[in-house]
């Protein structure tokens, strides 16, 4: 959000236990230069104090008693103007209930009522409440018109049962509301973004495989869907969660990386290859487990196909971008392969610099393209980057 002007967003606070991850939810938003205005139910009121709300958002709580005066000094349309997301977390079936039903009897349906700001609406219930078919009903009835739902998380219920109901963690929600909130310039784009190392088998149990985390890839996922883009995320094995609104491909090898890229290619507009794909792989695959012998072992690898290379052979007007991780003569290399490869673009960041390795969340890279440009970044955080590399594809269109 750093140049924005701070987007506010506001929250409706509904009376369910989950109240208390609301409290958290307004603390990250405050943190991320949101404003946030809280509109609290009588129920809400009954877990959390608007006090706690109030303290974290700097700003008096809008609560179903508000006054005449509060009134006249905020008013209701004002609230719902000032809105450029309206969240309802956590969402009780009552307040779903009346929002679906038209009913606008206490403020927080009054002003989601007036509202034309995108809704975001997180449910939080026992679960016998959610698979309620009155209720699934009318969380349809939302999503036709328009309505974001975010399906709440299984396990543990605060009622005691195991199931789905549970508001989803306060980190989740944020994404959501970032999601909302992005500028959907890349709407219209259908990207393919690979992520993470290959995996590239000795026998059943070992492999071939490199330091890469998958960090980048995923970001460079997370912030296009985020900006309006499809994106199918092909993915080696990661520890990472599947950013939301992403389809995702996992694979091992680079072998089947390729056949994932290949289906998915005629219909993309351009791919990302962030994937740290290992250049090797063993020439035998032993079915058994190696045993331990008395000398050494040799094993023998051959090359793995360059995937990029192979599409920027094709091209079919695609946009290709490539990664260059390097040990040094960063710009020489990277530029070599930006040429080598026939890409539109290369992001290169020398691994051996501080701020700039493998698995770390903030990267230093430089961004090359086919027409000479040059962009040496400063060390900023993956997401940051992946903006940076977005805004630079969509110049490659003008
Ligand atoms: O040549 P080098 O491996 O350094 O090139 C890196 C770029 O090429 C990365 O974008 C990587 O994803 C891609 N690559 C590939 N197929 C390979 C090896 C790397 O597409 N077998």
């Amino acid at each position: 959000m750093a140049n924005d002007k701070p987007k506010n967003v506001v929250l409706g606070v509904s009376g369910g236990i989950a109240c208390y991850k609301a409290v958290e939810l307004v603390r990250l938003l405050v943190k991320e230069q949101y404003t946030v205005q809280v509109i609290m139910t009588r129920g809400a009121m009954q877990f959390v104090t608007p006090l706690t709300f109030q303290t974290l958002s700097a700003r008096p709580v809008a609560t179903d008693t508000f006054n005449l005066t509060q009134e006249s000094e905020i008013g209701h349309i004002n609230l719902a103007d000032s809105a450029d997301i309206f969240v309802v977390a956590p969402a009780t079936a009552n307040v779903i209930g009346k929002i679906a039903a038209g009913i606008a009897d206490d403020l927080l349906s009054t002003v989601l009522m007036a509202t034309q700001a995108p809704v975001l609406i997180a449910p939080a219930m026992n679960i016998h409440m959610y698979e309620n078919p009155i209720l699934q009903e009318n969380l349809r009835k939302l999503r036709r018109i328009g309505y974001e739902i975010l399906e709440p998380d299984e396990g543990y219920l605060a009622c005691g049962y195991e199931g789905k109901g549970r508001l989803p963690d306060p980190e989740a929600i944020l994404e959501q509301i970032r999601l909302q909130l992005k500028k959907k310039d890349l709407a219209g784009e259908k990207l393919i973004v690979t992520a993470g190392p290959s995996r590239e088998p000795l026998d059943p149990i070992r492999y071939i495989s490199n330091r890469s985390s998958g960090k980048m890839g995923y970001a460079l996922a997370r912030v296009a869907a985020r900006r309006g883009a499809e994106v199918v995320l092909i993915s080696g094995p990661t520890a990472l969660t599947p950013p939301p609104g992403v389809k995702v491909t996992a694979v091992n090898t680079a072998a089947e990386m390729r056949r994932a890229i290949l289906d998915e290619y005629a219909a993309c507009t351009a791919v990302i290859m962030a994937a740290a794909v290992a250049d090797y792989h063993p020439v035998e695959f032993s079915a058994d487990k190696i045993k331990r012998g008395k000398g050494s072992l040799d094993v023998r690898l051959e090359p793995n196909p360059d995937i990029l290379k192979e599409l920027g052979r094709r091209k079919d007007g695609k946009l290709l971008i490539g990664f260059a991780a390097e040990t040094g003569n960063l710009d020489a290399n990277a530029e070599k392969k930006l040429r080598e490869k026939n890409l539109d673009m290369i992001v290169a960041n020398d691994v051996t610099k501080q701020g700039s390795g493998f698995d770390g969340d903030t990267n230093i890279a430089t961004i090359i393209d086919r027409r000479g440009a040059t962009h040496s970044l400063p060390l900023m955080s993956k997401d940051e980057l992946a903006d940076q590399i977005f805004d630079h594809l969509l110049t490659l269109r003008r």
